[in-house]
């Protein structure tokens, strides 16, 4: 693209202010910024445009929909006994047949955790220190040693940490994954744009972009081919995971196992709130169908109904651990999914070309989230599972859900593991041991396979790391 069609183009499309410092910028800058021009999908940024201004004009006035009073409680199904060992059964023949893939989205942006780099790279192991890239394709390796076929790996990246996550894999070693097994694929870049509609400027030759949010995945496993890759090696299932919670039981048989058994196109783990303020997705059914409906879309009288024994009526969140069915992954990629817009501090270049960090929101920034998709399955499933095996998410910095809570909550989980299998750890009143422990997931994948492969005599002072 050259200067005069980029002009014509940002002419057409209202935002000629992008070419604002093009006098001022060398030719270096001058090609990076007709680079990212060229880059940048504009028919969906009038679309945004829309979704914009409609939000806008809306604003103030009372919610068009009485949607949030007509949901109920999701059902929720508890695997047991002779339920659980049949779904069991039939997962480990989906994993034997090699028909189970993993999707791990790691494109998000990570703006609480603050982290330098990838989030998936952020240190989570309780003695080891190893990043949370590792445990997740340590649990896939182990899937593949022991059902006897490999099973694929599909990272969701985005523009800014797709090469830093691709190097971090190179210089592990792909974490002892064959190569031809790890597939990354980068998510669309959005704009964010003012009140008035305008991209904003990061730097004079720049352009502000940002992920178009997790259900982004949809489009981009179509676009990039990994969807395709999947179609290839005969895959009917894929799970999905989050990179921040190292704790999913990823590939967990019972989980596949119900999802196939159920013909399901989606299954939803789900785990009871810690309280009714607890910030999470609630699954619901609205007008006869599955959905996630945002915590701040409930009413506060809805977050607290209880139940006759007291207990939540909207028991349940979703930590978005997910199972699809390929055939549905191929539908959901042509369809798209709405918009959410959230106002936010973007960073933007003055009359002089200087940046300004806003003190108060200021513009527009605009995602898909994947359960919207739900939208469009045919059959939903949710299962029950409990937290303290499967959800420490890192999110924040400091506090709750922060690095130092998630690595807590591996210790205890993976002490529970040893105690299960016969070592003498005292834990505190929480269930926390007195030394960091941790247990490489290719050592032992769950707590059964730990039984017989106890090392004698563990030693509390350093910390335990099996590996
Ligand atoms: P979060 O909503 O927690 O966002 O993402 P985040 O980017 O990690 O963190 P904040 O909100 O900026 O602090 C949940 C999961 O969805 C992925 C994230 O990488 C994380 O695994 N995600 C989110 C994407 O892959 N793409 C996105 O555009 C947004």
């Amino acid at each position: 693209m050259d200067h005069e069609e980029a002009f014509r183009l940002l002419a057409d499309a209202g935002q000629s202010h992008v070419l604002a410092f093009w006098d001022r910028l060398d030719e270096a800058a001058r090609a990076r910024l007709l680079d990212q021009i060229a880059s940048i999908d504009f028919a969906a940024v009038a679309e945004l445009r829309g979704v914009l201004a409609h939000a806008l004009a809306a604003r103030g006035a009372p919610a068009a929909d009485a949607a949030a009073g007509a949901m109920e409680p999701a059902p929720v199904l508890e695997l047991e006994g002779r339920a659980r060992a049949d779904a069991i059964a039939r997962g480990e023949e989906e994993l034997r047949a090699g028909r189970v893939g993993v999707l791990v989205v790691a494109g998000g942006q990570g703006s609480r955790l603050g982290f330098d780099g990838p989030k998936g790279c952020c240190p989570v192991g309780p003695v080891s220190g190893e990043p949370l890239f590792r445990f997740h394709a340590r649990k896939v390796l182990a899937l593949g040693r022991r059902y006897g076929r490999p099973v694929p790996l599909y990272v969701m990246t985005s523009a800014t940490n797709d090469a830093a996550t691709r190097a971090f894999f190179e210089e592990r070693g792909f974490f002892g994954l064959a190569r031809e097994d790890v597939f990354f694929f980068p998510q669309a870049m959005w704009p964010a744009l003012s009140p008035e509609g305008r991209v904003l400027l990061d730097r004079p030759d720049h352009v502000f972009l940002s992920p178009d949010g997790h259900g982004g995945v949809l489009a981009a496993l179509a676009r990039s081919g990994a969807l395709a890759d999947m179609e290839s090696r005969g895959l009917a299932s894929v799970c999905y995971l989050q990179v921040d919670n190292p704790m999913v039981d990823v590939g967990d048989p019972a989980f596949v196992g119900l999802h196939v058994a159920e013909g399901a196109d989606w299954t939803l783990k789900v785990c009871r709130r810690t309280g009714p303020d607890e910030k999470m997705g609630m699954p619901v059914l609205r007008g006869g169908r599955t959905a996630i409906v945002e915590y701040t879309e409930f009413s506060e009288e809805q977050r607290r109904a209880t139940l006759p024994d007291g207990s939540l009526r909207f028991a349940y969140g979703s930590p978005a651990i997910h199972v699809f069915s390929v055939p549905f992954l191929r539908r959901e990629a042509e369809a798209g999914l709405p918009v959410h817009l959230a106002h936010k501090k973007v960073p933007y270049v003055d009359a002089a070309g200087a940046v300004v960090q806003p003190g108060a929101p200021n513009a527009y920034k605009f995602e898909r989230f994947v359960f919207d998709a739900l939208a469009d399955a045919r059959r939903v499933r949710c299962l029950a599972f409990d937290r303290e095996e499967e959800y420490a998410p890192v999110k924040n910095r400091e506090g709750e859900k922060s690095p130092a809570a998630c690595r807590a909550d591996l210790s205890r989980k993976w002490a529970r593991w040893l105690r299960a299998a016969g070592a003498e750890i005292p834990l505190d009143e929480r269930g926390y041991p007195p030394c960091p422990v941790e247990i490489d997931p290719a050592f032992a994948r769950t707590s059964g396979e730990l039984a017989g492969r106890l090392p004698a005599g563990l030693d509390l002072a350093g910390g335990i790391l099996l590996s």
